[in-house]
């Protein structure tokens, strides 16, 4: 074999993994049945009515090359990997709101009332479950549905009730939660979450550094439940929860779902960097007038939206490698409230950069989006690989899944690694991860073979 080709061989590791069918119903628990969670479950119902397109979804729409280019082998994601299928999928959620998912999809004001009448009779049967809420911790709202409890491990083992309850008149044979409720206040990893032990004794004793969201995670995974996070909030990125979900096998990623302006840098940023344009600043407007928009216009949910909004650069433009071209830069997020614009978020970047010699260039970028658009089939996707990763013996014990950085604004990684932010790269990881769980070659794009 020429030497070349030999290296190629050795690059590209073989191994199967033993992957379980996904036999019976798939229950996906959603805390916060809002304009995203309303979007996906409608979304689901249509697709499976043959009303409408999963357009967006990797699972659904998306290919997956195997081989050579010359092999011409390139099935479909769902048809390369045994996920779940959408008529397997039943719902539940919570929220500090009482409307049925009908009511809450016709408030958020996302799908147009023809199409969300056509799937009424479904979305109107799935009632929420009271919430644990707590005002504190999301400042702009506040609502009846609540649960009561003597302390935060009260409401967990409630939340735990819930979770066998729904297990058990769904017929589900097994479950995913995904987090679609609010952004929460701010918090920063303290002693609390540094242990199960730790996170267990701080949740007897009330201890305020544990959010409403960590309580749906710990009673998720302490159920053996996997946990997606699609907000930015600490929940499942601390020592304590990668302890429990390595322990219980109910794997765990986030955080923040990645849409709009953040899935525009992802994709232009590693752009700028392959051709080395450097970047002066990079200033991020946009008007939203969702509810969602509503929390983020408290600032203690915006900072940790802030935050992870402006880590993305940092990590593709790399500064500690390229000084001269991104040591500098400025980068500035807003949002701002404005209710006549809905779902229908606008956001604007103004991007200085500079080329050849110096010479500086702008980019303005004037995205007009619909946030829960696209972050329905984000939801989708995530339920259908972290249930695949749940049935998977290579996967389901290792905690963090870091193959599904794709879809997060602020991807979750081993202690010590930094998150990879590169769109294309995280599409190859997730992709990558896929062949070698099938135990197919890995694609290294080197293709030099072709030309021995
Ligand atoms: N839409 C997007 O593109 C996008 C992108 C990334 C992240 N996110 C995040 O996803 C989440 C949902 O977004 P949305 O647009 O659907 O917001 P939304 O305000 O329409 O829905 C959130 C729902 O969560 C409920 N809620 C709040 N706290 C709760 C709790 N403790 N338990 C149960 N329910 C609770 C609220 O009552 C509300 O109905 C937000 O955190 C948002 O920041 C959204």
């Amino acid at each position: 074999m020429p030497a070349r080709q030999k290296h190629a061989k050795i690059e590209n590791r073989k191994s199967g993994s033993e992957i379980q069918s996904p036999k019976g119903k798939l229950g996906v628990m959603i805390p916060g049945m809002g304009a995203v969670a309303t979007t996906f479950v409608a979304g689901v119902e249509a697709v499976r009515k043959g009303i409408a397109r999963p357009i967006g979804s990797l699972t659904q729409m998306g290919t997956i090359r195997l081989g050579k280019r010359t092999d011409a082998r390139s099935p479909k994601i769902k048809e390369f990997v045994p996920l779940a299928g959408l008529d397997d999928l039943v719902f539940t959620g919570w929220d500090i709101f009482e409307d049925d998912m009908y009511t809450a999809a016709c408030k958020a004001g996302v799908l147009e009332r023809a199409l969300l009448d056509q799937v009424e009779p479904f979305l109107s049967t799935i009632k929420p479950r009271k919430a644990v809420f707590d005002h504190n911790y999301v400042k702009k709202i506040d609502g009846p549905n609540v649960k009561k409890g003597k302390n935060k491990m009260d409401l967990a083992e409630q939340l735990r009730a819930d979770i066998r309850e729904f297990k058990k008149t769904s017929g589900a044979s097994r479950l995913v939660t995904v987090w679609c409720a609010s952004t929460e206040t701010f918090i920063e990893p303290s002693a609390a979450h540094q242990s199960v032990k730790a996170f267990e004794k701080a949740l007897t004793q009330n201890d305020e550094n544990i959010a409403p969201s960590m309580i749906y995670a710990y009673a998720s995974l302490s159920e053996g439940v996997p946990f997606a996070n699609g907000a930015p909030n600490l929940t499942v990125d601390i020592p304590a929860m990668h302890e429990l979900s390595r322990r219980n096998e109910a794997p765990i990623c986030g955080k923040d779902f990645k849409t709009g302006q953040t899935l525009m840098k992802t994709i232009l940023a590693p752009g700028f960097k392959a051709r080395l344009l450097g970047l002066n600043g990079w200033f991020s407007t946009n008007i939203l007038g969702n509810r969602d928009g509503e929390v983020l216009d408290d600032p203690g949910s915006f900072k940790t939206k802030e935050e992870s909004k402006l880590s993305v650069l940092e990590h593709i433009l790399q500064p500690e490698l390229y000084p001269e071209l991104y040591g500098k830069f400025t980068h500035k997020v807003r949002i701002n409230y404005y209710p006549p614009r809905g779902d229908n978020k606008e956001g604007w970047d103004n991007i200085d950069i500079f080329g050849w010699l110096g010479y500086p260039m702008q980019i303005k970028v004037d995205f007009l989006c619909r946030d829960s658009i696209l972050a329905a089939p984000i939801v989708l996707d995530l339920v259908l690989f972290i249930d695949l990763a749940t049935r998977c013996a290579e996967l389901r014990g290792i905690g963090i899944q870091e193959w599904l950085s794709f879809y997060f604004k602020s991807p979750m990684t081993a202690p010590g690694l930094y998150p990879e932010h590169d769109l294309f790269i995280q599409l190859m990881k997730l992709k990558n991860t896929l062949r070698h769980l099938r135990g197919e070659e890995l694609i290294t794009h080197l293709g030099l073979e072709y030309y021995d």
